[in-house]
């Protein structure tokens, strides 16, 4: 059975109704990132930080997985399929998708502002003050700008194995999420699902873009991959 990992950013949950980063009325033109997504806004001022993630919780409770990541998980009938997402929304887990490794965290869980490997589930909106076991303070449990990516430690061996990666809605600009097609095999095939062409990207392999919306093109490009075109 082929090994395919997918490489998804909020582009793919665009069509559930999530709102990506750098679109036009993206996330990053209404918030500064240094306020929101990085450890010294959180120092600064944690009750804006968690204003921003308790709003985003709320409204990905709100909406639902779309035909591109309900594809994702038919794809695994055929494919042994990793996901590998930038995502922090859980529509992948919602879908129902196998293997999944969040490379920037989650809006569902929660860690210690002292140790981040200290975690809790969250659903609810989460107040500053908080006190987590190790006497740090609960934070949204997310990847900020500036701090280490421990899963991208697992994600490379699924790179370095894979026949085939399908990048599905992310800009390329957040590494090292970003530099993880230099570990696919050369002769693996990149098919790169993007509204805009994103960027050249740095593999050596072969790169097939298809500049449409994630949900329009999914289920051609399973035909495709089954019958290898
Ligand atoms: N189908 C396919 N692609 C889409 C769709 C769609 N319906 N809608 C938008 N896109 C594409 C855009 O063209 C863009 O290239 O999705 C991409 C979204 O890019 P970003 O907003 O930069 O999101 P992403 O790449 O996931 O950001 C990476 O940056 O801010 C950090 O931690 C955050 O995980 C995030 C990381």
């Amino acid at each position: 059975m082929k090994n395919i990992v997918v490489l998804t950013g909020a582009g793919i949950s665009a069509e559930s109704g999530i709102a990506t980063f750098r679109d036009q009325n993206g996330l990053w033109e209404k918030h500064r990132i240094e306020d929101v997504a990085t450890p010294e806004g959180w120092l600064k001022n944690p009750e804006l930080v968690l204003n921003f993630y308790n709003l985003r919780r709320q409204q990905a409770k709100t909406v639902k997985p779309n035909y591109a990541h309900i594809k994702l998980k038919e794809l695994e009938k055929d494919f042994n399929v990793h996901i590998v997402t930038q995502n922090v929304d859980y529509l992948h887990e919602e879908a129902g998708s196998s293997n999944i490794i969040k490379l920037h965290g989650s809006l569902f869980s929660r860690c210690s502002d002292r140790n981040k490997t200290i975690k809790a589930k969250v659903f609810d909106d989460m107040i500053f003050g908080d006190l987590a076991p190790d006497g740090g303070f609960w934070r949204p449990d997310i990847v900020w700008f500036g701090e280490a990516v421990p899963e991208i430690e697992n994600a490379i061996p699924i790179f370095r194995k894979a026949d085939a990666c399908i990048i599905i809605g992310t800009s390329m600009q957040v590494y090292p999420a970003a530099g993880l097609t230099q570990y696919l095999p050369h002769d693996s095939e990149i098919i790169i699902l993007d509204v805009n062409t994103p960027p050249a990207n740095n593999s050596r392999a072969k790169i097939h873009y298809v500049t449409k919306k994630a949900t329009e093109v999914l289920m051609r490009l399973l035909g495709c991959l089954k019958s290898n075109c």
